[in-house]
């Protein structure tokens, strides 16, 4: 059996589908540059089917990735597989993922269909897939609580059909890891046939356990493929996590024995470019990318670590890209230094244009901040306004008044599609005043379901970035914004939210 690891990340698929992480086409595409220099094995990169967004985005990454093999999921159907195909066609490498419940439960009372009719599906899906790429994953969703008989007699039928990567999900987060990675090992020996395709599994994190369980599918079951995605991101409580998973298989290759081809020098670049394009923040004692997971606080462990670093160190922080607020740039840097620090941070603009934009930025901030950090950098090109995409909605200016003992008042100029208007408010705070005077105009009729203030890089001197989640119709999506003003901050979060609550309506759920 290899012992290469393919590492299956599905930040842009399986962790959009997290409430409020809807991203752009741009933001997808950024990340999966990164995930590209990260050098991960496959990207998925969305499900092309779901929307005229989604698709738009799958292709945009598969005419843009090179290095690693684009991947596009789709229901177990001719037209979700033909878009799927179509959306992949620029690829260099293309996967096609398709999907069809097993479980008696979702079989019964989601697709309200027989098992014999769920086999028919998943074998006619997989040979319509296999006529149109050389390379099919299937994925029985549901898989861990199925039955085993029928799921070994639905897997051996999609392999002899030509899928060439198993993958076995455990949906809803319920496998321990012994048990599951038992299961992986029961598949590959019952289905006759199981050596012709490559086993993957894909947990998710209700429990606490996706990547234990991960790696028990790896080292009890045999699997080759994880699935994961950045900072654990994903429907509910996640999914395993790629930066634990991957740093889990190479601290520890004396056990898992295992190769793989992932770049870690890129891990941090990535999770502070997911965290910050989505809004959802790291825990600072995340394993590998939180701010505390390389710190040593108590005079015992400083004491230790400054003789020996191994004493209590057992990954180096430099390894997976700590450069722990490096001051990277200031007020005389020039134009060269910022597109180099762009280069490094693994952030690539598209034209000239946006490096212009992003450069005229990042002098405004530097005149009002003295030290610029990487994380500033990230924040200011994450803003929108920097891309080329055109946004209904954009911060203009905004004045503020708040007084002990008088009520807050702002008065804001945005655009709408590209026309000025203004709003005034007054609110329980300048940030309050700042949001309803967007309302007065705007009247989404929006939902505010999580406000949250994060310090950039730590001090009172760093700029504030505001996560705003918005929902309304059943929707609901994140927006975010920076600035070392925080009550602008607020009304650029706010106008980014409003920006995708009016985009990519027509979106369908993947587990529907
Ligand atoms: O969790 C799941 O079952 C999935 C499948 C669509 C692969 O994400
Ligand atoms: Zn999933």
């Amino acid at each position: 059996m290899s012992d290469q690891l393919i590492i299956f990340d599905t930040t842009l698929r399986d962790g959009e589908q997290s409430p409020g992480a809807s991203m752009t086409r741009d933001e997808k595409l950024r990340i999966a540059r990164q995930l590209e220099r990260l050098k991960v094995d496959v990207i998925e990169a969305g499900f092309a089917a779901s929307s005229n967004g989604d698709f738009e985005a799958v292709q945009a990454i598969a005419n843009a990735v090179k290095d690693s093999t684009v991947c596009s999921l789709s229901r177990a159907n001719d037209r979700d597989i033909a878009r799927a195909a179509e959306a992949l066609k620029g690829a260099e490498r293309a996967r096609i993922h398709t999907f069809i419940a097993t479980s008696a439960l979702h079989m019964e009372k989601k697709l309200r269909m027989t098992p014999e009719q769920v086999l028919e599906q998943a074998k006619q899906s997989v040979r319509f897939a296999r006529n149109l790429c050389g390379d099919i994953e299937f994925s029985p969703e549901d898989g861990y609580r199925s039955d085993v008989d029928f799921l070994c007699r639905v897997l051996e039928a999609v392999i002899a059909e030509g899928a060439t990567t198993i993958n076995v999900p455990d949906t809803v987060g319920y496998a321990v890891p012994e048990l599951y990675g038992n299961f992986i090992r029961t598949l590959r020996e019952r289905v006759p046939n199981s050596d012709k395709a490559i086993w993957s599994v894909h947990c998710h994190n209700d429990l606490g356990m996706a990547v234990a369980n991960s790696l028990a599918g790896v080292k009890i079951g045999g699997a080759r493929q994880i699935e994961c995605t950045i900072n654990g991101l994903g429907e509910r409580a996640g999914n395993c996590s790629l930066e634990e998973v991957v740093m889990a298989v190479k601290t520890r290759r004396d056990y898992f024995g295992l190769s793989l081809g992932i770049d870690t020098q890129h891990i941090v670049a990535a999770s502070r470019m997911v965290s910050q394009t989505t809004g959802f923040v790291v825990q600072p004692n995340k394993a590998v990318v939180g701010a505390n997971a390389f710190a040593h606080a108590s005079g015992i462990h400083q004491d230790g670590v400054l003789k020996a670093r191994d004493t209590y160190e057992i990954m180096r922080a430099e390894d997976v890209g700590w450069s722990a607020n490096k001051i990277v740039l200031g007020k005389l840097s020039g134009r060269n230094a910022f597109k180099q620090r762009l280069q490094d941070l693994g952030v690539q603009l598209d034209s000239e244009a946006e490096v212009n934009t992003a450069f005229t930025r990042f002098k405004e901030l530097a005149d009002r901040k003295s030290e610029i950090f990487d994380e500033d950098i990230l924040a200011l090109v994450s803003d929108e306004s920097v891309t080329s995409e055109r946004e209904q909605y954009g911060f203009v200016s905004l004045a503020q008044h708040s007084e002990t003992g008088e009520q807050p008042r702002a008065r804001i100029v945005f655009t709408v599609d590209g026309r000025e208007v203004k709003g005034e408010s007054v609110g329980n705070g300048p940030v309050d005043a700042s949001l309803k005077a967007i309302e007065s105009h705007v009247k989404s009729g929006a939902e505010m379901v999580l406000y949250s203030v994060n310090a950039i890089s730590g001090s009172t001197e760093s700029q504030g970035e505001v996560t705003v989640r918005l929902q309304n119709s059943g929707r609901v999506v994140n927006g975010v914004g920076a600035d070392p003003d925080i009550v602008v901050a607020s009304a650029k979060a706010y106008l980014s939210a409003l920006n995708k609550l009016h985009s990519k309506a027509d979106r369908v759920a993947a587990q529907g």
